[in-house]
């Protein structure tokens, strides 16, 4: 297991180019498995994650080669059924090859995720969706068993308690694109990556619209193709980054970054003293205030984004300030509040929400990261607290960030990385 050792002080300043979307691109490689043919997938990030999702692939039978941040996928010929425990334990997001494999081939077993980090996180509306759709689902030893003659296209509401539910969204979309008539999915997920997911089934020959609103439209297809796709930019990752920015009173400029992607994190940079310069080909954040304090609450886009929530409780525990964050995505998403107290943050927890007073500086401690956002928090904590920070279990950011380190030092930030 790697270990990060941070010397925090230095200020981020220069420019990053931000890699292209893991959640986009894990739902469009499982999403190849619709066809059999040959695609091209750029923009692809190096990641724990995308390598985790290319063995669950090739379990199935599927070629996939990486080639820099090209990825050659090669689905022709037969494919299994089964994806295995030992692989979505590793990862929930390989549920994704469920809908493609019941689309294309009328049969699926795909281990269920079980427990995480960060709440209870069910699959209902996923299942909801797909039996709508015709499917015979039921839940067998631990997996998910579903099969059908030919999927049948239907009017479905998937919203959840909390929300609409990008996952359910983007497998009962997908599985949808080969299912017999119109398929209509109101109370939809907007985020960008449903969006790009969509964008790609039609590159493949589907026939959707209506992505990136509540209601999304699909006319079912006899057959898709492989096609050339490019992933749209991490919106996550260049907030992480924009909040280093931030934290360290640095200048950063995010390459290839889309406002439209993250202007809900972005609003709340400004309203803390951040100066955003919006650019054709990027967004420079640059921050010489003090942080100021702001409330935020969790939304589905376009609102603050739950994967954003983490950072900036780190960056407000150093606002001038008090500060109330609140969690309305996932109840347990607040690991990184202790390990930030470590560090000197004062920081309370009340049910769904925390209190953040500010402090004037953090300083260096040994903590341990949880979530894959949450270790992001830290890191950020490091490059802007007093002293050296460690931060064990790091793994978990190695799903979602690639070679971060590497990239932070590029913008002066004393990070690196050892084994432990
Ligand atoms: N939900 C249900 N039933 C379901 C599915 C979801 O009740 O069948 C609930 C969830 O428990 C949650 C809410 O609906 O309260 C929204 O969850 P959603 O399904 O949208 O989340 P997800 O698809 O499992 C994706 C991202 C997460 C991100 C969330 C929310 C991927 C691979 N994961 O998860 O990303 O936090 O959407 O935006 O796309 C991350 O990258 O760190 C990460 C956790």
């Amino acid at each position: 297991m790697d270990k990060f050792l941070i010397e925090g002080g230095n200020s981020l300043k220069g420019e990053v180019k931000i890699k292209g979307s893991k959640n986009s691109a894990l739902p469009i490689l499982a999403a190849t498995l619709l066809c059999e043919d040959e695609f091209v997938i750029e923009n692809v990030p190096l990641l724990r994650d995308i390598f985790t999702m290319k063995k669950v692939l090739e379990i199935l039978g599927v070629s996939v080669f990486i080639e820099g941040d090209r990825v050659k996928v090669d689905t022709r010929g037969a494919v299994g059924y089964e994806a295995p425990y030992e692989l979505v334990k590793q990862m929930r997001a390989s549920y994704y090859v469920l809908g493609p494999l019941i689309a294309r081939l009328g049969r699926a077993m795909v281990s269920l995720p079980g427990g995480c980090a960060i709440g209870t996180r069910p699959i209902d509306l996923h299942i909801r969706g797909l039996k709508k759709l015709k499917a015979n689902i039921s839940i067998t030893h631990g997996y998910v068993d579903a099969y059908v003659t030919k999927l049948k296209g239907s009017h479905i509401f998937l919203e959840g308690p909390n929300g609409p539910s990008v996952g359910a969204t983007i497998n009962v979309m997908t599985a949808a694109t080969l299912a017999k008539g119109v398929t209509v999915i109101e109370g939809a997920a907007m985020e960008p990556e449903v969006e790009d997911v969509a964008n790609f089934l039609n590159k493949c020959g589907a026939k959707i619209e209506g992505q990136g609103t509540r209601r999304i439209e699909i006319k079912g297809v006899k057959k898709l193709h492989g096609c050339e796709y490019k992933i749209i930019p991490d919106r996550i990752e260049a907030g992480t980054l924009a909040v280093g920015a931030a934290i360290s009173r640095g200048e950063v400029f995010l390459k290839g970054a889309k406002k439209v992607h993250f202007e809900s994190s972005l609003n709340k940079l400004k309203e803390v003293g951040a100066d955003i310069i919006v650019e054709k080909d990027g967004v420079a954040v640059k921050m010489d205030r003090d942080i100021g304090s702001t409330d935020i609450e969790t939304a589905p886009f376009p609102g603050f984004p739950t994967d954003m929530q983490a950072q900036f409780t780190a960056l407000l525990s150093l606002s001038d300030g008090i500060s109330i964050v609140r969690e309305k995505i996932f109840e347990e998403r607040f690991m990184h509040v202790m390990e930030l107290v470590r560090m000197g943050a004062d920081i309370r927890r009340e049910g769904d929400y925390v209190v953040v007073k500010g402090v004037p500086y953090l300083y260096g401690a040994e903590v341990m990261a949880s979530d894959l956002r949450a270790s992001a928090a830290l890191v950020l904590a490091g490059l802007s607290a007093s002293g050296t920070t460690i931060v064990r279990r790091i793994y978990h950011i190695d799903r979602g960030y690639e070679n971060i380190e590497e990239r932070l030092r590029k913008l002066g930030a004393r990070i690196w990385r050892q084994e432990e």
